[in-house]
């Protein structure tokens, strides 16, 4: 895959937004350095959603929140997150989000602003003392320049669009008088009232029955396309990758170890972690067949060993090859990228 599109003068090719380079978060513990993101690397096209699926712990949210700058303070950031800047009448402006001050009026001007994120858990984003319209104005207010009263326009569109009965109505309610599924609407239409040019979805559906999800993928998809937006779906769930990515990053203990399009990674995926998900979800091609499930549990990315991070739970480990050195995320052709030495082996084995 085509991770590196900078050109030499930091520009980055016309249809990429954002491009994450071996960007990492670790956390200093008294039980040694916990590397939760450990040179993760990725490019977010435009108008385009790439999907992030792994297990629980494998630094998908922490990826999300480092490129927001949301993360807790004493977490130490590396690499770099360059976001193109389109500025009305001047030329895009490319900006490492990774260096800009924390407080910064830069800072927050993106985020909210250019980047919006959605929550698996809306109460994340709402406070309970607020009502929503009062909430979802503000974020217009803060990242707009129109008055209260446009604000409140722009807000009651906002909820409309994504399909909340009554709006005006809704405007002046509390979260806690919301269902989950409209508080979760609520929160897309809060984010997407700023017209991003990024939305970061993490988990936005888990948390709901599956109608509910069903309509919330669809909305996020006919916003994407009526607003050319870019999404970072976040998942543990390749169903749901398979019906909203174009692009998918697979995270294995804080690193990337397939990265490719949504068409090859369900007809030829590599990396053995790959493929043992996609065995362990329940499809009706493969009804017949006995559900893998994958062995062990991840560990905790503190003081890891050498060599391949999957090597105690891949079933095509070999001593000596496999946990020598740590293994690099390299490309198979042009539109794929793996992280294990053994992939091509690993075909022949079946
Ligand atoms: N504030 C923190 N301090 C220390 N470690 C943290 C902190 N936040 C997350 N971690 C650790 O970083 C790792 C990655 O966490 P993260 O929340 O990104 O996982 P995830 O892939 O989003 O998992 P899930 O599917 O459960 O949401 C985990 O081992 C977690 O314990
Ligand atoms: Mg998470």
């Amino acid at each position: 895959m085509n991770i590196d599109v900078t050109t030499t003068n930091n520009q980055l090719t016309s249809d990429i937004v954002l491009q994450v380079k071996d960007l990492k978060t670790h956390f200093d513990l008294e039980e040694g350095l916990l590397k939760a993101v450990e040179g993760v690397s990725f490019s977010l096209r435009q108008g385009k959603t790439l999907g992030i699926v792994g297990e629980s712990g494998s630094g998908k949210s922490l990826s999300a929140q480092t490129i927001m700058r949301i993360v807790p303070p004493h977490a130490k950031l590396g690499g770099e997150v360059l976001l193109k800047r389109r500025r009305k009448g001047k030329d895009d402006k490319i900006v490492n989000v990774i260096g800009l001050p924390l407080n910064s009026p830069e800072m927050r001007d993106i985020r909210g602003g250019e980047i919006a994120m959605i929550f698996q858990e809306p109460m994340k984003a709402f406070s309970p003392i607020y009502t929503i319209g009062n909430q979802v104005s503000e974020a217009i207010l803060l990242h707009s320049n129109v008055n209260k009263e446009e604000a409140k326009k722009i807000a009651i569109e906002s909820l409309r669009k994504v399909g909340m009965s009554n709006p005006e109505q809704r405007f002046d309610e509390y979260p806690h008088q919301l269902s989950g599924g409209m508080r979760q609407r609520a929160m897309i239409a809060m984010a997407l009232s700023c017209k991003p040019s990024i939305l970061i979805a993490d988990e936005p559906t888990t948390a709901l029955d599956v109608t509910v999800q069903a309509q919330v993928l669809q909305l996020i998809n006919e916003l994407k396309d009526s607003l050319n937006t870019s999404v970072i779906f976040i998942t543990h769930d390749l169903g749901v990758i398979a019906e909203i990515a174009d692009e998918v990053a697979v995270m294995y203990l804080g690193e990337v170890v397939e990265y490719t399009d949504v068409d090859t990674l369900f007809h030829n995926p590599l990396h053995p972690y790959t493929k043992a998900l996609l065995k362990s979800i329940p499809s009706t091609a493969n009804r017949h067949e006995k559900l893998e499930s994958i062995k062990g549990t991840v560990p905790t990315p503190i003081n890891l060993p050498e060599g391949c991070r999957f090597y105690t739970r891949c079933k095509y480990a070999v001593d000596g090859v496999c946990n020598d050195n740590d293994i690099q995320l390299t490309s198979v052709n042009e539109k794929h990228d793996v992280r294990c030495v053994r992939w091509d082996e690993i075909e022949e084995e079946g």
